[in-house]
C-alpha cells in the first residue's frame, strides 16, 4: 500500500513505515507543497500524512481513489474538511498528547520575554548599547500573585495552567466544561469570558481554532483587556482578530503580546512586525526534537492501525 507523506517528517516514522512494507513517497523541497502535486500524488495514496500548512479540502479529498487516512501531522486540524472526509469514509487523525510540553514551555518562554522584555534586552546589549547597569533599565513585571487567564482547559491549557501555578499566579480559565482535574491540581477557578479578560495579567489562548472560535477576540473582547495585560497566543491566529490586536498593541493599550501563531502564516502582517511591544515567534510550540520525532511516529501509527484494519489511535 502505499503512503504520501507532503514533507520530510523525523526520519524514524519513515522507517516505521517502510518497515511494514508500505511504499512511502515523500515531498523532497522543504517549503509546502505544491496544489497541483498534493492532488497528483493523493490520487493513488492508501494513506496521507499531511501537515498544518496544507489545505486538505474537497477538492482534494476527492482527488481521492483509495486514501483511507489522513493523518494530520499536528495537534490542530483546522486545515482538514474533516466532515468531508468522515462523509468519504476516510478517517482523520491528528497528534494530542505528544506536544503538550514543549507547546506549554513555549508558552511561558513568551509569557517570561513580555514580562522581562528579554528580547528588548537582547537588542539593546547586542546594538553596543549597554555600557552600565541602570536602576531602571528595561524595568519589567513578576509573575508572583498575578491573576493568569487561561482560554480552553484543555491539554495544553492545563498544561501552562501548571507552570503558571508555579510561578506563583492565581489560575482562572474560560471553557465549555469545568475541568475537575485542572481545579484540583491548580486552585484554577472556572469564569465567564469577559470576566476573565477584564481581570487576566496575563491571558493565554489554548483553544482549537473552529467555525464558533473564529475571531473569538474580537475588537470589543480585546478592548476589556487590563491596560497592564499581557497577551499570548500559541494556538491559531485565527482566534484573535489580528488586526484589531495590532491597532491595541499599536495605541499601548495593553503591556504586550507574545504571539507563536498569525492569521496568514505565509504572509505575516507588516505591522506586526513594526511593534516594540510584540514577541513574534515562527509558529514553534512543537519544535523540539522529542515532539516532532513523537509527533511523526504517532502519525505513522495511525496510518498503520487504520490500514490493518484496527482502530485508529487518535482520531479527530
Ligand atoms: C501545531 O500548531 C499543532 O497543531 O500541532
Amino acid at each position: 500500500m502505499k503512503i504520501f507523506i507532503t514533507r520530510k517528517i523525523p526520519q524514524k516514522a519513515i522507517n516505521f513505515l517502510k518497515n511494514k512494507n508500505y511504499e512511502v513517497s515523500i515531498y523532497k523541497k522543504d517549503q509546502p507543497i505544491e496544489r497541483k502535486i498534493l492532488l497528483k500524488n493523493i490520487k493513488t495514496a492508501d494513506g496521507l500524512i499531511s501537515l498544518l500548512t496544507d489545505k486538505i479540502d474537497k477538492e482534494v479529498i476527492d482527488s481521492m481513489k483509495d486514501c483511507k487516512v489522513i493523518a494530520n501531522f499536528a495537534v490542530g486540524y483546522n486545515n482538514i474538511d474533516v466532515g468531508y472526509a468522515i462523509s468519504k469514509a476516510i478517517i482523520v487523525t491528528n497528534t494530542p498528547g505528544v506536544l503538550t510540553d514543549s507547546t506549554a514551555d513555549l508558552t511561558m518562554a513568551l509569557v517570561l520575554s513580555c514580562a522581562r522584555r528579554i528580547n528588548e534586552g537582547e537588542k539593546f546589549l547586542r546594538a553596543g548599547e549597554y555600557t552600565h547597569w541602570k536602576p531602571n533599565l528595561l524595568l519589567g513585571v513578576e509573575l508572583k500573585d498575578k491573576i493568569f487567564g487561561i482560554l480552553g482547559a484543555g491539554r495544553i491549557g492545563s498544561a501552562v495552567a501548571t507552570r503558571a501555578k508555579a510561578f506563583g499566579c492565581k489560575i482562572i480559565y474560560f471553557s465549555r466544561s469545568k475541568n475537575i482535574e485542572l481545579e484540583k491540581h491548580t486552585g484554577a477557578k472556572k469564569v465567564p469570558l469577559n470576566y476573565l479578560l477584564r481581570n487576566s495579567d496575563f491571558v493565554s489562548v489554548h483553544l482549537p481554532s473552529t467555525k464558533k472560535t473564529y475571531h473569538l477576540l474580537d475588537k470589543e473582547k480585546l478592548s476589556l483587556l487590563k491596560g497592564s495585560a499581557i497577551f499570548i497566543n500559541t494556538s491559531r491566529g485565527e482566534i484573535v482578530d489580528e488586526k484589531e490586536l495590532i491597532k491595541i498593541l499599536q495605541k499601548k493599550k495593553i503591556h504586550s503580546a507574545g504571539l507563536d501563531v498569525f492569521e496568514n502564516e505565509l504572509n505575516i502582517n507588516p505591522q506586526l512586525l513594526k511593534l516594540k511591544n510584540a514577541v513574534l515567534l515562527p509558529h514553534i510550540g512543537s519544535a523540539t526534537n522529542k515532539a516532532r520525532t513523537e509527533m511523526a511516529m504517532l502519525a505513522a501509527k495511525n496510518i498503520a492501525a487504520v490500514l490493518s484494519g484496527k482502530p485508529p489511535i487518535t482520531p479527530v
